[in-house]
C-alpha cells in the first residue's frame, strides 16, 4: 500500500520523512504533472507527494494539470490519496486555523467539471497501461475510448475521512469531521454576494482546487480524503480584506502537525479499499 499526499498553498515538501527518491514524470497522455513526485519512507511505510501547486508554488488552480497529477500517482501504485487544501469558512462557526474534513462537494466552477479521463471517441491515444492491482478496469476503458459516468454521492473516501479525524484530534488538532466544500474557478477571490449565495446553498468552505481533483481520483480508482485547513473567514464575512500572507502563515503552521500525522492515519487504515473508491468504475462504463 503506498499513500499519496497532496501538499496544497504552504506545503511543498515531506519534512519529517525519509526521502528515498524523486520521480520526474515527463510525459502523460495529458501532459506534465505540476512537480516531482517526492517517495518518502516512515516506519516501513512508503509515501509519494506531490506539490500541487509546484514546487514554487508557480501554478494557479486553473492552470494545475489534474489530469496528469493524479494519472502520475496511479503510475506510481498509489491507491489513496490525502490531499491537503487551504480553504475560506463560508460557515460563521468556524475559525481560522480550523481543520475541517469534508464529506460533501459543490462544484460551482465553470469549466472544471468537465475535466474527465474518459472522453469516449475524444479519448486521447497513449500509454495506459499502469502497475496498480486490478485496475484493469480504467486500463480498458481509456484503451477502449469508453463513456463512463461515475457515482460520486460520497465524493470522498469515509474510511480516511474516519481515521484521519480520529488520529488529528488524538493530535491535539481542533477538528470538525464533515462539511460541504464549495469549489470555486478562482484564480480570484469571492465577492461578498458569492459567499452568501454559497451559505445558502449549503456550503461550509470554499476553495479552487477540489474539483476536479476529488473526481479523477475516483475515476482512476483511487479513495481520496481532503484534508482542509480554514485560513481565512470568507469574503464579507471577515471583517478585513483577505491577503495572501493570511493564507500561507495560517496553513503553514497547521501543515507540518497534519504531515507528521498522516503517517500514524496511514498505520490504521486497513488493507482493503472501500468498494465505493476501489471498484469505482464497477458498472458505470457504457
Ligand atoms: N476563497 C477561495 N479559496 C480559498 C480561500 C477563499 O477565501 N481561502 C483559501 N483558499
Amino acid at each position: 500500500m503506498r499513500i499519496g499526499i497532496i501538499g496544497g498553498s504552504g506545503i511543498y515538501n515531506l519534512d519529517g520523512y525519509d526521502i528515498l527518491d524523486r520521480r520526474h514524470i515527463l510525459k502523460t497522455p495529458w501532459g506534465e504533472p505540476s512537480a516531482d513526485y517526492i517517495i518518502a519512507g516512515k516506519d516501513g511505510l512508503e509515501f509519494v507527494f506531490l506539490a500541487r501547486h509546484g514546487k514554487n508554488h508557480d501554478i494557479p488552480p486553473h492552470r494545475i494539470p489534474y489530469r496528469a497529477n493524479m494519472w502520475g500517482f496511479r503510475l506510481l501504485e498509489v491507491d489513496r490519496i490525502f490531499a491537503i487544501s487551504a480553504v475560506g469558512a463560508v460557515n460563521p462557526d468556524l475559525e481560522v486555523g480550523d481543520v475541517v474534513i469534508p464529506d460533501q462537494l459543490l462544484d460551482m466552477t465553470r469549466t472544471r467539471g468537465q475535466i474527465t479521463y474518459y472522453e469516449g471517441k475524444f479519448t486521447p491515444d497513449g500509454e495506459f497501461e499502469h502497475p496498480g492491482k486490478g485496475k484493469d478496469r480504467v486500463y480498458h476503458a481509456l484503451k477502449e475510448k469508453k463513456v463512463v459516468h461515475i457515482d460520486v454521492t460520497e465524493p470522498f473516501d469515509p474510511q480516511g475521512r474516519e481515521i484521519a479525524f480520529q488520529v488529528l484530534s488524538e493530535g491535539g488538532l481542533k477538528v470538525v469531521p464533515k462539511g460541504t466544500y464549495a469549489a470555486m474557478e478562482g484564480p480570484r477571490l469571492e465577492t461578498a454576494a458569492e459567499i452568501r449565495a454559497l451559505r445558502i446553498l449549503g456550503a461550509d468552505l470554499v476553495g479552487m482546487t477540489a474539483v476536479p481533483e476529488a473526481f479523477l481520483a475516483r475515476e482512476l480508482e483511487m479513495c481520496y480524503t481532503l484534508i482542509t485547513v480554514v485560513t481565512n473567514m470568507a469574503a464579507g464575512i471577515s471583517p478585513t480584506k483577505l491577503t495572501t500572507e493570511e493564507v500561507l502563515q495560517v496553513s503553514s503552521s497547521r501543515k507540518q502537525r497534519i504531515i507528521d500525522l498522516i503517517y500514524e492515519i496511514a498505520k490504521r487504515l486497513p488493507e482493503d479499499l472501500p468498494l465505493e473508491c476501489g471498484e469505482a468504475l464497477k458498472g458505470t462504463v457504457m
